[in-house]
């Protein structure tokens, strides 16, 4: 029989600042709240300190999550970072946090592949992907892969994006007989050469916010309907829960309500819904391009505030933004956060889940979103619980609005500052200048 691959552990690492949308950033910017934390769903970002960057915040989720696990350099033949904020063009970021690995551990990375995986926030599953063929394919030598979703991800100063920054790094466990979850080998995708988000040559993003998110919802429209093509047609029921990329809360909020229209189709949710709209229902595929345009008609609308669906998203979408509420896009690592924060709220709620699915939507503008499924493992509460995310998140330190713009300057590689951290590190990885980077403080 075919292995079982798929996420063991993970761990998760947040810039050490936090924005508050509506205490702080939407008073200065002279907006009503409601505009991030009900419009967005938005409630704070995460911010890096001075002395963090891409690489000391994969390397921090790293150690912690090799500690967690007792591994040793020994026991990981690859490690991928997925990043759209690096600043070198040849040697991959990996390598830099294999460097600071290797300062706790007496072996170091040799016999381990290494690389760096691009194309926007979907390249953190793309690593994934290529960890889980790694293994399937019997290279792997009964080692793991290691993969570090990692970003700053920051806009220019002004830019609509600006309120859904956000900074942070996620570290994935890969291997055979998983904890966590099973990978399906059934996937789909949809891609096309877009322009809605770019950084070519640049630090700080080009986006046209409104068109990023239709390509968002047409890309995952395809991708789900590829995924279907192999997995057969799904039903709202098949999922305990539906972690998609996260750029803010809001937007898997429009996917979610689309999805779950396609999905409900020729199902008995069809008639409770009919029923409670007080209408004939819709039975139009997805398929028909039409019908997706009508999608976002008054029907779909209606649906919204059915007692049905919102029992539906309560249940396998709402627990998925719960961290993301708090800490912004992380970009590569941002569906990965949606999966933890699924998880985590449904080991709190005590829900047992083993055997049960979540399905994943990954989306990275330019643009390419990939959809499959994921099978929990008997371990999963105790892996998951074993994550101190939420703790680490309400540690924080709560910028101010003057304290921000020095911060985000300090960021800026077109800027000259001396800006003092805020914060001061505990036993973690350091950015203290080149050469010197990912020292322990
Ligand atoms: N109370 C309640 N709701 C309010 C409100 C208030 N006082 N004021 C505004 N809102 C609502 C608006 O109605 C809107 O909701 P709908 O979209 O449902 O209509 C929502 O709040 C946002 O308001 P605006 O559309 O006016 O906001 P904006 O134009 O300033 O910015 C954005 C929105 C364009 C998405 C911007 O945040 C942006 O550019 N973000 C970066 C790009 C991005 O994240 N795109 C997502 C898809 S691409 C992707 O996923 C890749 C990635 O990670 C970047």
């Amino acid at each position: 029989s075919e292995k079982a691959v798929g996420i063991d552990a993970m761990e998760i690492h947040t810039g050490t600042l936090r924005l508050d949308l509506a205490e702080t950033y939407a008073p200065a910017k002279d907006d009503d709240p409601g505009k991030y934390t009900k419009g967005l769903g938005l409630f704070a970002s995460s911010f890096p300190d001075v002395y963090e960057d891409i690489v000391t915040m994969g390397a921090n989720a790293a150690r912690r999550l090799l500690e967690r696990r007792g591994l040793t350099p020994a026991d990981i033949g690859r490690i991928d970072v997925a990043t759209e904020s690096s600043f070198d063009n040849s040697k991959p970021v990996s390598t830099y946090i294999a460097g600071c690995l290797e300062q706790v551990y007496d072996e170091d990375f040799h016999h381990a592949n290494k690389g760096e995986r691009k194309f926007a926030c979907i390249s953190g599953t793309q690593s994934l992907d290529d960890a889980y063929n790694w293994i399937r394919a019997g290279r792997n030598r009964g080692r793991k892969a290691l993969v570090v979703a990692t970003d700053t991800a920051l806009y220019e100063r002004g830019d609509p994006g600006e309120a859904t920054q956000g900074a942070g790094a996620v570290a994935m466990l890969i291997s055979e007989d998983p904890d966590l979850v099973e990978l399906s080998t059934a996937q789909g995708y949809g891609s096309a050469d877009e322009t809605d988000f770019l950084k070519p040559n640049q630090q700080f993003p080009s986006v046209d916010g409104k068109r990023s998110v239709q390509v968002y919802l047409a890309r995952m429209r395809e991708a789900l309907m590829d995924y279907e093509s192999v997995a057969g047609d799904t039903h709202p029921d098949d999922f305990a829960l539906v972690p998609f990329h996260t750029p803010f809360p809001g937007m898997v909020r429009k996917a979610a309500l689309l999805g779950f229209r396609h999905v409900a189709r020729d199902t008995e949710y069809e008639d409770r819904l009919a029923e409670e709209i007080g209408r004939q229902p819709r039975r139009e595929a997805f398929d028909d391009v039409g019908a997706f345009q009508d999608a976002l008609s008054e029907y779909t609308d209606a649906l919204a505030e059915t007692d049905v669906y919102r029992d539906w998203y309560a249940e396998t979408v709402e627990p998925t933004l719960e961290l993301s509420r708090y800490c912004g896009n992380w970009y590569t690592g941002s569906v990965h956060v949606a999966r933890a924060s699924g998880l985590l709220e449904a080991a709190e709620a005590g829900r047992d889940l083993a055997g049960a699915r979540l399905l994943v939507g990954s989306y990275g503008s330019g643009a390419q979103a990939e959809i499959h499924h994921e099978t929990i493992q008997p371990g999963w509460a105790d892996s998951i619980r074993a994550l101190a995310v939420k703790d680490r998140l309400r540690d924080r330190y709560d910028l101010s609005f003057e304290e921000y713009e020095r911060i985000h300057d300090a960021h800026n590689h077109e800027k000259e500052t001396d800006v003092d951290a805020l914060t001061t590190p505990d036993g973690e990885f350091v950015f203290d200048g080149w050469g010197r980077m990912g020292e322990r403080k």
